[in-house]
């Protein structure tokens, strides 16, 4: 097991190992408090019963709140819903909400408990790769909007996090790929040594190892930066082109794989403009195909432009974007809005 301790405001844990939900608790931390486990359909029928017998030994009063899975259900609705069963069953500030699932669990159920009273504490316990490596860790929570993702939210980091790795072994085929695209993410911003790692064996092949970086990673930028306001933003690589795909495409294409399409566009528009060479485009492109992720949109160029103007990290009429340099070293950019289009077709979009 590995323990990574992370110093944001509130300081925090992520416990990452095999078999931790078959452990124990700190009993001290739950015993007669109500816990709200909130979890999607397929994950509460998979790791209900084992998370409600390890939380029932440590002593708490257990409540649970469980959803339809996918994107669809991280809206304003299921998070009233959710809002109103706490309410309904009294939670109180002392009480703690527990996130078993992936990005979309964690950031619905991170969101009511930071915003539940004006906030709760709360714990992950991620169960896809990409929670692990990536919403796990960090504080954003939130939900989306019908005009866009994660359009609404807040900062509010977990108490603990528990990623045991043993779950990841029924995720489905096509959440794996979502999730070696966040991690190869990671490894463009700032690992060349993961990069290569993960090209040599799969990340199915040493979890434990690739989440520790992971999480290692973000809490290097977390720490410096909580509120996304500077180094932080490197995260967003391939971001800003993603979360368009996603609400171009109604959320058909999720999270992970649009990812790895922004991520494949902007490095093709890197090399137009001579900001990375045609070497590191090709590693990267390789890359993502070795992992079965694609690399082009069919969303069309005005679309595309269209829902990126209404991107978060747009201030003004600027746009910070995550431009690659080499592979492990990425910078922040500001560009003008008006120049999105001629960034989009030089990456590759029609
Ligand atoms: P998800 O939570 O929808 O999970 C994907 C699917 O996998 C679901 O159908 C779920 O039921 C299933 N599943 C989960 N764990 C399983 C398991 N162990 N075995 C079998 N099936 C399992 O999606 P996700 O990819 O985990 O997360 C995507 C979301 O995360 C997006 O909404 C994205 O915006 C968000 N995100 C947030 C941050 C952040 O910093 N807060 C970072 C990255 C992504
Ligand atoms: N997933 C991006 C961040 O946490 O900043």
């Amino acid at each position: 097991m590995q323990t990574i301790n992370i110093n944001t405001s509130k300081p925090y844990s992520v416990l990452i190992g095999s078999g931790l939900l078959h452990g124990s608790v700190h009993s001290e931390k739950i015993r007669d408090r109500n816990v709200m486990v909130v979890s999607d359909d397929t994950v509460y029928a998979l790791y209900g019963k084992p998370l409600c017998s390890l939380l029932k030994r440590g002593g708490a009063h257990i409540f649970t709140f469980v959803f339809p899975h996918g994107e669809q259900s991280k809206n304003l609705s299921t998070y009233g819903k959710l809002l109103e069963e706490m309410c309904r069953v009294r939670m109180t500030r002392n009480d703690l909400l527990v996130a078993l699932g992936g990005g979309v669990t964690g950031d619905m159920a991170g969101f009511a408990a930071g915003t539940y009273q004006r906030g709760i504490d709360f714990a992950q316990i991620p169960t896809t790769l990409l929670s692990a490596v990536d919403s796990s860790v960090g504080g954003k929570t939130g939900v989306d909007l019908e005009s866009g993702k994660n359009m609404v939210g807040v900062f509010h980091q977990p108490s603990h996090v528990l990623c045991d790795t043993d779950t990841l072994l029924t995720l489905p085929e096509d959440e794996y790929k979502n999730g070696c695209a966040e991690i190869i993410k990671y490894a463009m911003i700032g690992s060349r040594r993961l990069f290569q790692s993960i090209k040599e064996v799969p990340v199915s092949g040493q979890y434990e190892n690739v989440i520790s970086e992971c999480v290692t990673m973000k809490r290097d930028l977390v720490e410096k930066d909580e509120f996304d306001n500077g180094p932080r933003m490197l995260l967003n690589f391939g971001h800003t082109v993603g979360h368009a795909v996603e609400t171009c495409s109604g959320y058909k294409v999720p999270h992970g794989k649009a990812v790895a399409i922004g991520m494949a566009v902007i490095t093709r528009a890197a090399e137009v403009s001579g900001l990375c060479s045609k070497d590191t485009c090709d590693k990267l492109l390789d890359l993502l195909a070795s992992y079965g992720l694609p690399t082009d949109t069919s969303c069309d160029l005005s679309m595309l432009s269209a829902a990126i103007m209404t991107d978060k990290k747009s201030r003004g009429g600027k746009l910070t974007l995550v431009v690659p340099r080499e592979i492990g070293s990425c910078e922040l950019m500001e560009i003008p809005k008006s120049s999105v289009p001629e960034w989009l077709k030089a990456g590759g979009v029609r």
